[in-house]
């Protein structure tokens, strides 16, 4: 290559790039009022973000792409664990994380901050961020229960206790999150209906159950997994 042809090369590259660059540039900031939602801000969200600030959530948290990783993602929080979930966490991390090495302390945030601060999970929850953070993306769920199956080898059904979270809590020969039971033996105690229903509802079993109703799996995933489940005796 001569020198010419390598500079042409370079200057034809370098201009391309920078017009893709800010052209998908201002086509994301033309999109951003309705990706966002904007119009669905409401005082409470607002209060919400206040006493996210207030209380340095972000010290530990991330959300959009901010904060630190010390702790979980809180972008999809609302997705992943529900209002209920965020409620509990927050008032009494002393309870909800007894058993988890990483600690989160308790900022003893009123009940209005609470609800402010669910408000303002469930606003984020439904900002349209082209599917990120990717743990919580619901494609890549089942690209990677589908990767699983073919690279390791498990059956569906743990492919899809792996992929859709439920080892967030549950812990499966000692590896996965403390928050729910261990999950080894379960098939001993419930049956394949059983743990189906449970998974997709538990308050209809247990009314007082802290786990939230998995509402990501289609009755497909929800058939396998249970049937994995019950086969853990
Ligand atoms: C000193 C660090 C720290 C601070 C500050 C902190 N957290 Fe946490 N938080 C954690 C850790 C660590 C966990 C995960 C514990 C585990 O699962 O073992 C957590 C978990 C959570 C969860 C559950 C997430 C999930 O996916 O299960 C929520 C919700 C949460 N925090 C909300 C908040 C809010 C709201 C604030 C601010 C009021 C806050 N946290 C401040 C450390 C922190
Ligand atoms: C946010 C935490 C959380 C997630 C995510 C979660 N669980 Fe649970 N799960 C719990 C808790 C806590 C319990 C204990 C009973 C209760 O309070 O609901 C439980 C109980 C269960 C039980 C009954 C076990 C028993 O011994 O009674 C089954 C089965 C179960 N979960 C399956 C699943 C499956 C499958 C998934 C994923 C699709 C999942 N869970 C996701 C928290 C969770």
């Amino acid at each position: 290559m001569t020198k010419k042809t390598a500079f042409w090369i370079f200057l034809l590259g370098t201009l391309s790039s920078t017009v893709l660059f800010l052209a998908l540039t201002w086509d994301t900031h033309r999109q951003v009022v309705a990706l966002s939602h904007a119009d669905k801000i409401d005082a409470r969200v607002v209060a919400g973000k206040r006493a996210f600030e207030k209380y340095n959530c972000n010290d530990c948290h991330t959300i959009l792409g901010f904060g630190a990783y010390y702790a979980p993602d809180l972008t999809r929080v609302t997705q992943r664990i529900g209002e209920k979930g965020i409620r509990f966490r927050i008032k009494s991390p002393e309870v909800a994380f007894a058993n988890s090495w990483r600690k989160m302390p308790n900022v003893h945030a009123s009940d209005a901050e609470v609800e402010d601060m669910v408000a303002f999970f469930a606003w984020m929850n439904e900002i349209n961020n082209n599917d990120w953070p990717p743990q919580d993306s619901k494609k890549r769920l089942s690209r990677g229960e589908q990767a699983m199956v073919a690279s390791v080898g498990v059956s569906p059904g743990a492919a899809v206790f792996q992929s859709k979270g439920c080892m967030n809590c549950h812990a499966l020969h000692g590896t996965g999150g403390t928050f729910g039971p261990a999950l080894d033996t379960v098939g001993r105690k419930m049956s394949l209906e059983q743990i189906g229903r449970y998974v997709r509802d538990p308050e209809s079993v247990n009314p007082k159950a802290k786990m939230p109703p998995q509402k990501g799996l289609t009755d497909r995933e929800l058939d396998e997994v249970a049937k994995f489940l019950s086969s853990l005796k």
